[in-house]
């Protein structure tokens, strides 16, 4: 997540492939912290980064300058060794990158217009696709080889996506999600399912990426408001959850896994034949969680579920109880870290975990 004239201490943040390690960028530099422990890992003071993306936990680092300073211009990626504290490899460009993304096979580098796909072990590129202006990066990317899709805004006018298809390099589908432009949008980590939300910020809708059709519209409230984020949980099938940080400074959780679960006992049907659901636009209203005031409101925020734990008694495709680590940053410079629990009644409870300034961690010494 990118913000290109910002205000705010944080310029940008990202959390790795794994959720096991994130990276903010600041005037000063950048800095990876440890997910678990808030640990401090890494920090480099050269100046002003508007981008950096870890690629797992290995050493390797995409890292665009803010252009505060000559010689880091929002023109160049370099690819980083944090080992050596070295670029491998600088790539340079007529236009800002406005997002960067990457696996293990691949390198994503998205332009004001343009998107260029590598191999991120050769730096070879490998394909261009040519898109509608995308100023402020909005992207998508499941990191998995097996579904490695990337979604980029395919108008300007509405809410069209454009999925690709990064490992088999062609455009997969296009899905209309919404009336107005586009927002935020996230691919789960194995590529099943795209959430989107547009600019009016009032309608979130999951669609399954396979064939495109819709699964679950959720409303995140009446009023407009910019959303920030969209998360989804790290399950494999299922999403059970899926967060949206939004200008508003309340964290919305919605739980597709209860709706199939309770549509599936409506229907009394197994799972794979409610879904998707693309005739009706019904709206999923209930499985709805709300934590208000989470962030101030205005400020931008990054919200990410690290982690899902079920209730180990009910099986897979089945929804009942579960625990989630939800961790947000928001650009002012905090951290906080809460724990939701969803209990067999769907009521849910959060409890603060860890809350702290990103911007006084100090190095171990
Ligand atoms: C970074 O440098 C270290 C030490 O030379 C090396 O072992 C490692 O493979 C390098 N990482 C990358 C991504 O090239
Ligand atoms: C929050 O979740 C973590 C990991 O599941 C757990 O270790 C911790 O005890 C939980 N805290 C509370 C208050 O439940």
């Amino acid at each position: 997540m990118a913000n290109q004239s910002s205000s705010y201490p944080i310029l940008c943040a990202s959390f790795n492939q794994d959720n096991s390690c994130f990276v903010i960028g600041t005037r000063d530099g950048f800095q990876i912290f440890d997910s678990n422990t808030g640990k401090l890992l890494y920090e480099r003071a050269v100046g002003a980064f508007i981008i950096v993306e870890m690629l797992f936990s290995t050493s390797l680092l995409a890292i665009v300058g803010a252009g505060e300073q000559p010689s880091l211009s929002p023109r160049r990626l370099a690819l980083f060794n944090t080992t050596t504290g070295t670029a491998l490899r600088e790539l340079n460009f007529l236009t800002s990158v406005v997002a960067v993304r990457l696996n293990r096979k691949r390198l994503v580098v998205v332009l004001q217009d343009r998107t260029y796909i590598y191999d991120v072990n050769t730096v070879g590129i490998l394909d261009t696709i040519d898109t509608v202006p995308n100023p402020k990066g909005i992207c998508a990317f499941s990191p998995s080889s097996d579904g490695c899709f990337l979604a980029l805004p395919a108008s300007t006018t509405k809410g069209t996506v454009l999925v690709y298809n990064v490992m088999e390099l062609h455009s997969h589908c296009e899905i209309d999600a919404h009336r107005s432009p586009l927002a935020a949008i996230v691919l789960s980590s194995n590529g099943m399912f795209i959430a989107t939300a547009s600019e009016h910020g009032t309608i979130i809708r999951v669609h399954l990426v396979s064939d495109a059709s819709k699964s679950y519209s959720f409303r995140r409230g009446t009023y407009s408001s910019t959303i920030f984020s969209l998360s989804f949980g790290p399950s494999l099938q299922l999403p059970d959850i899926l967060a949206a940080s939004s200008s508003s400074g309340s964290v919305h959780v919605f739980s597709p896994g209860i709706a199939v679960n309770q549509r599936s006992k409506r229907s009394n049907s197994f799972l794979g034949a409610v879904l998707p659901d693309s005739v009706n636009d019904v709206l999923d209203p209930a499985h709805h969680i709300v934590l208000h005031d989470a962030t101030p409101a205005g400020v931008k925020s990054y919200a990410v579920i690290r982690k899902v734990d079920k209730d180990p008694k009910t099986s897979a495709s089945e929804f009942t109880a579960c625990r989630a680590i939800i961790s947000i940053i928001t650009f002012n410079g905090y951290f906080q870290e809460y724990n939701l629990s969803i209990n067999e009644q769907n009521e849910a409870s959060w409890s603060l975990e860890r809350e702290f300034n990103l911007l006084m961690v100090k190095s171990m010494p």
